[in-house]
């Protein structure tokens, strides 16, 4: 949870954005969406998108998204075609890293009008992660407006286009009526918490009723987890956390798979190992165990193991909606430049 400099308006954590100040970007993106937006009021402005990390959507997303301004965009791939970067402060870069986030950031902001980082968690440094490090002090070394394109612990962008597609499916004034399902499914890697975090934020702070449906090994530590709880206290529900997957999906209207870490992978990374693979089928969402819904919707942020998270009949299914939610990463992102750029709808 990582608060923005006083004098720049970044988009890097849900936490520094007020449920009205999110629920009108998502009026914005329903608007976008519905004219099929185009501009050119963002001719000659430039998104640099700094990639420590592959990407598909969030990559081609926002290019697009910068295209429909009229805005162009440049891609840093550090280590690949661009130095390679140093993230850790006071690091005697005597070793393969080239250049220090430092200087690389305070250069782009020299170029661009905003900057994307993507930044994954290692899982190997809890207080990095938990603190948000890296992506913490890139907003410090910035002087034009940073996103968040997945850090340690957070994916604000995909949490948007979730809620846009929740609010498509059910109403946006329809939700408290509604369930839905954050599942932990298998993965044969350990997989960091920024999705499953963001799920639960955007969920939280929607309205809509929310289960987590995880081992118990695999639950959300503090101060995220008391802070999702509260969201959902203060919009009226109890967040429920069960460790029956199949009790959890009683009538639920979505149902959102995503495999993630247990968090004492930071400590003991072969028991967290040895706990994914003894587990690793039963968890695996099926239409089996869907029939226990809702007729609920099939979500999952993509990219997705097939037959390991989900299985083909799901994923292929008359309910599955991955395929909208990463269409509306385009449309929230536009929105969300629209906001940081100050251009007009
Ligand atoms: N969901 C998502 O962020 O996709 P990419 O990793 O392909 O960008």
């Amino acid at each position: 949870m990582l608060s923005d400099a006083p004098n720049i308006r970044n988009f890097v954590s849900m936490a520094n954005w007020s449920d009205q100040d999110l629920l009108e970007l998502l009026d914005t993106a329903d608007a976008l969406k519905s004219r099929k937006f185009r501009s050119r009021e963002g001719e000659g402005k430039v998104l640099g998108l700094l990639f420590f990390n592959p990407s598909l959507r969030t990559k081609v997303s926002f290019e697009v998204a910068a295209a429909h301004f009229g805005a162009t965009t440049s891609i840093i791939s550090p280590g690949q075609g661009s130095w390679t970067l140093e993230t850790e402060i006071g690091a005697i870069m005597n070793g393969n890293k080239t250049e220090h986030v430092k200087e690389a950031v305070q250069v782009l902001s020299r170029y661009c009008d905003a900057i994307g980082v993507r930044a994954f968690s290692t899982l190997k440094d809890k207080n990095a992660d938990m603190s948000e490090a890296v992506i913490r002090d890139i907003t410090q070394y910035a002087d034009v407006p940073v996103i968040n394109l997945e850090s340690a612990m957070e994916h604000p962008c995909q949490s948007m286009a979730d809620w846009m597609t929740i609010r498509e499916l059910f109403g946006k004034n329809q939700l408290a009526d509604k369930k839905l399902v954050l599942t932990w499914a298998p993965h044969p890697f350990p997989l960091p918490q920024a999705v499953p975090n963001s799920v639960l934020e955007m969920a939280s702070r929607s309205g809509i009723q929310l289960t987590l449906a995880c081992p118990p090994e695999m639950v959300p530590e503090d101060p995220f987890l008391s802070r999702y709880k509260e969201q959902c206290r203060q919009k009226g529900h109890e967040m429920v956390i069960e460790h029956d997957q199949q009790k959890a999906l009683q009538g639920a209207d979505v149902v959102y798979a995503k495999s993630w870490a247990a968090p004492v992978i930071y400590d003991e990374p072969l028991r967290e190992a040895q706990l994914r693979k003894e587990i690793y089928k039963d968890w695996t969402l099926s239409g089996d165990k869907m029939k226990a819904t809702n007729d609920a919707y099939f979500m999952h942020c993509l990219p997705v193991r097939r037959n390991v998270v989900v299985t083909d009949d799901v994923i292929d299914g008359p309910r599955a909606r991955h395929i909208d939610e990463a269409e509306n990463r385009l449309h929230a992102q536009k929105a969300i430049l629209m906001k940081l750029w100050n251009l007009s709808l």
